[in-house]
């Protein structure tokens, strides 16, 4: 539930931060769910909107140190001994701000996961659920969770700043790390 709710948090702080990014969601919502429920068979209309929940993901960051992992015998990797049994920290900040893999690594840029044409793509290094044997149990009911809660919550209302609020995107100190406490206005839509 952290983790949902964490990346939910951003999710909605980045909409404020990003009116115009938050009227294309909508639109789309709009387009292609209405006023119905939104169900997941949707999303793959949706390349928009799954960008945008790629990115909220991709620029939350919000478990940057992964879980430590450890040798199960000695490894050799890029000239280094990692002798079994090393506790080694994988972070995904590492892979999830590569600059190789995403254009604006340190912006958020949900064209990041757009071809030109407005298609959804793929980028091998959206790892925010760690990668291999060991990777997030709950990365298909997040996900989920993630597309059924953020589309609904924009379907029925248009989240702004409070006047005067400054919105800071710096993250929360912690082992998972939402963004700093921040008020919102969540206004109906009609
Ligand atoms: C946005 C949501 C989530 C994110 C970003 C996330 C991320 C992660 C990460 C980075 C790991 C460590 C993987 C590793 O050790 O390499 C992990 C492990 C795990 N997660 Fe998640 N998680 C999320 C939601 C969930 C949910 C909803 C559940 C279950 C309902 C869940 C269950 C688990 C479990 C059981 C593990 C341990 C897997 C293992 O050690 O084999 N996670 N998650």
């Amino acid at each position: 539930m952290e983790t949902t709710a964490l990346t939910l948090r951003w999710g909605l702080l980045l909409m404020m931060k990003y009116p115009e990014i938050q009227k294309n969601v909508q639109s789309e919502i709009d387009k292609v769910i209405g006023s119905n429920e939104p169900q997941t068979i949707h999303r793959k209309e949706m390349p928009y909107t799954d960008a945008v929940i790629h990115e909220i993901q991709r620029f939350g960051n919000i478990v940057p140190a992964n879980l430590p992992h450890a040798t199960t015998q000695d490894v050799n990797f890029r000239g280094y001994l990692l002798p079994k049994g090393i506790q080694v920290i994988p972070l995904l900040t590492s892979v999830l701000y590569d600059k190789d893999h995403f254009v604006k690594a340190d912006e958020f840029y949900p064209e990041h996961f757009l071809d030109s044409c407005g298609k959804f793509v793929r980028n091998e290094a959206f790892i925010p659920f760690s990668a291999g044997k060991r990777s997030c149990a709950g990365e298909n009911l997040a996900k989920i969770e993630l597309y059924l809660f953020f589309t609904r919550l924009l379907q029925n209302f248009t989240f702004k700043a409070p006047p005067g609020a400054t919105l800071d995107l710096t993250p929360a100190i912690g082992f998972t790390t939402g963004p700093v406490p921040y008020k919102m206005c969540a206004i109906p839509r009609v």
